[in-house]
């Protein structure tokens, strides 16, 4: 079974762990690494929207977790230089809790939804009007005393996040006029994430160190800051003034996690394919059967980053592994 705790997860395995990257977020634009793309456009709208003294538009950034994305919200607000209100989906159960928080909010203030895949349907429309003219329309009262209330509100900026844009509805998703598509951080991104946590953590690294991290992170700056933290008790155990390359490699191998960033799970799934299926093409709920996991699971959270890597394919007769995940597992084909 997956272990839902596994170091290698993008997503967050505690709270504790959340808390402590209070201090790893980076503040301002200039201080977030990678994602070039979407910086270079929401600088530019967020100039424009400072100029015309207006609320920067509504923005949805989307990708797997761990890439960011409510980093780039408070950044988006500290570059605003306005109030950041952060709720989830899931928090927000009746259409009088959006009331309540929209009805805090300062002109120009940004509200963050995490999650927002989650919204219930009656949140999600009366969030329709609020986001294109700024007012709500909502019955108050029950039975013979119900009412409706016209609410006009301040000019806000809705940023929305989710690791699932396929789940969001067509009229949500139309509202945002800035949408941010969270790409895999390469590895000279994460080495700078990397270097820049260590400077925080008051440890020393060096290049090399750094970037055996960053090719062992999947991509995904949560994943090499958790790893940095647990090779930095190694070192302090091994009383290693500077983190290199070779505890790096140590403290990684006794983990697990081999040079792809892949742990026992990814190998397990990829080796079931190929000794009992010869590599496929074999179906998801055959899988599933074999490795003893949820297909949701396998989709959600094993699959996506072998897929990103090249090392599983998708056919429409099911799933192939390569030749270089072949390779990487250093295992013969045979032939078919
Ligand atoms: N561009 C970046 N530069 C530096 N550090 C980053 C960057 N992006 C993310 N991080 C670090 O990675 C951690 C995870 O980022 P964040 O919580 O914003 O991810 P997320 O995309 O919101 O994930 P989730 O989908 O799970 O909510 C942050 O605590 C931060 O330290
Ligand atoms: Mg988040």
């Amino acid at each position: 079974m997956v272990d839902h705790n596994r170091v290698v997860s993008g997503e967050i395995i505690d709270d504790n762990e959340e808390f402590n990257q209070l201090s790893l977020r980076p503040q301002f634009l200039n201080q977030y690494i990678g994602q070039q793309k979407i910086k270079n456009e929401i600088s530019i709208y967020i100039e424009a929207a400072k100029q015309r003294e207006e609320s920067l538009d509504h923005v949805l950034l989307y990708g797997p977790p761990g890439l960011g994305k409510t980093t780039l919200a408070a950044v988006i607000a500290n570059e605003l230089q306005v109030n950041l209100k952060t709720t989830t989906g899931p928090a927000i159960e009746k259409p009088g809790d959006l009331v309540a928080i929209l009805n805090e909010l300062e002109p120009g203030d940004v509200l963050f939804i995490d999650e927002i895949h989650r919204l219930p349907k009656n949140v999600e429309e009366i969030l329709y009007s609020a986001m294109e003219d700024f007012y709500i329309d909502i019955i108050v009262g029950q039975d013979s005393t119900a009412h409706p209330v016209h609410f006009p509100l301040p000019p806000f900026t809705l940023i929305g996040a989710t690791t699932r844009v396929g789940m969001l509805s067509a009229p949500l998703r139309a509202r945002f006029g800035i949408l941010g598509h969270m790409s895999y951080y390469t590895e000279n991104e994460l080495a700078a994430i990397v270097e820049r946590s260590a400077e925080v953590f008051n440890t020393k690294i060096d290049t090399e160190g750094a970037h055996e991290i960053a090719r062992r992170s999947r991509g995904t700056p949560r994943i090499a800051n958790r790893l940095l933290k647990r090779i930095r008790d190694f070192s302090q155990v091994s009383n290693k003034e500077t983190i290199d390359q070779e505890i790096v490699k140590y403290a990684l191998d006794l983990l697990r996690i081999d040079e792809k960033g892949l742990d026992d799970n990814d190998r397990e799934l990829l080796k079931t394919m190929i000794l009992l299926y010869n590599g496929g093409p074999v179906g998801l709920s055959t899988i599933s059967a074999n490795v003893g996991e949820e297909t949701d699971t396998i989709e959600d959270v094993i699959e996506p980053y072998l897929l990103q890597i090249g090392f599983i394919k998708r056919t429409p007769r099911g799933r192939i592994v390569t030749d270089k995940a072949y390779k990487h597992l250093k295992i013969d084909k045979l032939e078919k």
